[in-house]
């Protein structure tokens, strides 16, 4: 599938210049319709019965966690559906059990969501140690060397930075978690969909996904790959239905691996319009996207980065798909109004839910950048648009 064929997919491109894939994703059409039809035909609860509705809905539920699984090479049962990336970290930093004196490293650059699960571990006693970033928003691997040792229980990173778009060496920084006997969880919201992820490659024990960013799955989906071997290491958060195998009034037994994190009736429609998103990616092709991400990551660079009056943060090296910028000393959220008042530009402002990255660039204070980042559906004339826009921006300053 060609970019103008997704375009067709996609109605709210028409009048939209959608740059803000970070945040999340216009659905498409297909996926849309995957999961009208569970709504028109098929709406029942997946293995709660044994009529033929209910069994269609769990086979469709179970298709949808192998083409989630397949697409980051991981199998079915190492896959647990959440409702977003927080809540699959939140599942093994809630879910682990730490001892007092453990250890867990972060860099100061992460997504709240992959530093705030981390940092309360301290209230149990836990050494948080936040490792600080490059100038350029990268994390150093010899930093991440120096701050392990044998008490040091986890390692975790953000594969591609939200706020800065810098792409971090997470086989590296697996391997020196692995070396200390380090559990390594690897938060891929936003590569997932971009480039080629493959777990086992990476040598993540977890990793956190989205459904509804990269993937152009629906909002409302996420998902956790827990590798066979650390399964055992964690205990669910919550408990209810679908979680249990037998129960008396003196206590339970638990469901096996990815059941037993599953508490509750899942957002089915959801997940089936996932794995139509699954199969609407391998469509595209992933190293198709990734070959059109890379070229509308340099023009996009180069177009804003050219303009006078605009900074743009992170190493230009080691950025992809995400690009953050402030104009003079304009409001990033009046830079990211006008461009939607007078272009239809959407773009993300503000502090991207990561004020420690902010903070490590001096930009909390100044009310953090403005963030363009782009998908597949998007085109050279969009970006020449934004830097047209951007440039009437900055002549206003
Ligand atoms: N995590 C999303 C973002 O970076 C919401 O915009």
């Amino acid at each position: 599938m060609r970019t103008e064929d997704v375009r067709r997919d996609i109605p709210l491109l028409r009048d939209h210049v959608y740059l803000d894939a970070a945040s999340t994703t216009p659905t498409p059409l297909p996926v849309v319709r995957a999961m009208t039809e569970y709504f028109e035909e098929y709406n029942a609860n997946t293995g709660r019965g044994a009529y033929s509705l209910v069994l269609r809905a769990t086979r469709k539920l179970q298709e949808a966690r192998e083409k989630v699984a397949g697409f980051i090479n991981a199998s079915s049962d190492e896959i647990v559906f959440t409702k977003n990336t927080s809540e699959a970290i939140n599942i093994v930093a809630g879910g682990l059990r730490f001892r007092k004196g453990d250890s867990v490293v972060v860099p100061n650059i992460e997504h709240h969501s992959n530093f705030l699960p981390w940092l309360r571990l301290r209230e149990r006693g836990v050494d948080v140690r936040v490792v600080k970033a490059d100038e350029g928003g990268v994390v150093d691997p010899g930093r991440i060397e120096d701050a392990v040792d044998e008490t040091t229980r986890l390692v975790t990173v953000t594969h591609i930075s939200n706020a800065l778009g810098t792409v971090q060496d997470v086989e590296e920084i697996g391997r020196i978690a692995h070396d200390v006997g380090a559990l390594y969880l690897v938060d891929a919201a936003q590569s997932i969909g971009h480039m080629e992820v493959d777990v086992r490659a990476i040598g993540a024990d977890f990793a956190a996904f989205p459904g509804h960013k990269g993937t152009l799955g629906p909002v409302g989906t996420g998902f956790l790959y827990c590798s066979t071997d650390v399964q055992g290491e964690l205990e669910p958060l919550m408990l209810g239905g679908g979680t249990v195998l037998d129960v008396s009034e003196d206590g339970y037994v638990l469901e096996d691996f990815p059941a037993k994190f599953e508490a509750g009736t899942l957002n089915i429609a959801g997940f089936i319009g996932l794995g139509a998103s699954i199969d609407y990616m391998n469509r595209i092709g992933i190293r198709r996207i990734q070959k059109h991400g890379m070229k509308m990551t340099e023009e996009l660079h180069a177009t804003v980065s050219s303009i006078d009056g605009i900074e743009c943060y992170g190493d230009p090296q080691n950025i992809y798909g995400i690009l953050s910028f402030n104009i003079n000393k304009m409001d990033p959220h009046d830079v990211a109004k006008i461009l939607d008042e007078t272009a239809g530009i959407c773009v993300r402002s503000g502090h991207h839910c990561a004020i420690p990255a902010m903070k490590h660039l001096a930009l909390h204070e100044t009310g953090g950048t403005v963030r363009a980042s782009i998908h597949y559906y998007n085109t050279s004339e969009e970006i020449q648009l934004l830097g047209e826009t951007l440039e009437e921006i900055a002549g206003m300053g």
